[in-house]
């Protein structure tokens, strides 16, 4: 049986139960943590925080690319759970990230991956992160846009997750509106599109489980029509291949 979060500050998704299958269909993704890391300065006496870190799975890129201390913090039991088990060096806690149970200053780099369209409340969630930064730390938000949500593969094929999915991702300018009203400076996005990869059978075994979340929130009639559509695309051999894209939002906490 699943184990249910506390659910305050996230929006009712069950990651204890998502838990179970998440590091199926989801991995860390190394060009992505490049892009992070590529901008700021860290070393082995930085300390990082993972925002919603999850299974740890871009947590533990991050800890053995820095060899910095990092840490992570998640609402989920579950999740936890299985970031416990693979990640062993990393310091994990349970916590919202409404209330971060840090000293003031404390992180030189705070991240968050594909979490911000979880938060049921998104400033108090970015105060808290220019509370904990020290003065020279840098917050980096990594979502997508809504043109990238319209450019998704899964987008052709089930049209009706778009819209679902624009409605639960902040649009970036808003996102940048609270960085500024938070105090953050240099606040900046960029998208960022990775190189084009093929999609194998792993594609279409991956939809027919229901592997994507959005899959669930669409009809039953709109998840059988896109099936359907894309089991006759794969049988008609059209090579299907997909370029990934993030956005990323960046904020400093001073000029330092
Ligand atoms: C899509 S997963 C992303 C996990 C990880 N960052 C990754 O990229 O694989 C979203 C995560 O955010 C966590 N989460 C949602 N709302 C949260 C909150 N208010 N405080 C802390 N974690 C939260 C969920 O429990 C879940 O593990």
């Amino acid at each position: 049986m699943s184990r249910r979060t506390d659910l305050a500050g996230t929006k009712n998704v069950d990651y204890d139960k998502a838990a179970e299958v998440y590091d199926q269909v989801r991995t860390g993704d190394p060009e992505m943590m490049h892009q992070i890391l590529s901008e700021v300065l860290l070393g082995r006496n930085s300390i990082i925080l993972d925002i919603g870190c999850g299974t740890a799975n871009n947590t533990l890129l991050v800890s053995r690319t820095t060899h910095a201390r990092v840490v992570g913090i998640d609402l989920s039991s579950g999740m936890l759970h299985e970031a416990k088990n693979k990640a062993p060096e990393i310091h994990l806690a349970r916590a919202s990230a409404n209330h971060l149970a840090f000293e003031n200053r404390t992180f030189d780099l705070v991240f968050m991956t594909e979490v911000l369209h979880h938060l049921a409340d998104v400033p108090p969630v970015i105060s808290e992160t220019f509370r904990v930064l020290q003065a020279s730390g840098k917050f980096c938000i990594v979502t997508q846009s809504h043109d990238q949500i319209d450019h998704r593969m899964t987008t052709r094929f089930f049209p009706s997750t778009a819209e679902i999915d624009k409605g639960r991702y902040p649009n970036i300018e808003v996102a940048k509106k609270h960085l500024r009203a938070a105090g953050f400076i240099n606040v900046r996005s960029k998208p960022f599109t990775f190189a084009r990869v093929p999609l194998g059978n792993e594609y279409l075994e991956t939809v027919e489980k229901k592997g994507y979340s959005m899959l669930h929130k669409i009809s039953e009639a709109d998840y059988q029509e896109g099936l359907k559509e894309l089991r006759a695309t794969y049988a008609a051999g059209e090579r299907l291949e997909y370029a990934p894209g993030y956005a990323f939002i960046w904020g400093s906490k001073s000029l330092r």
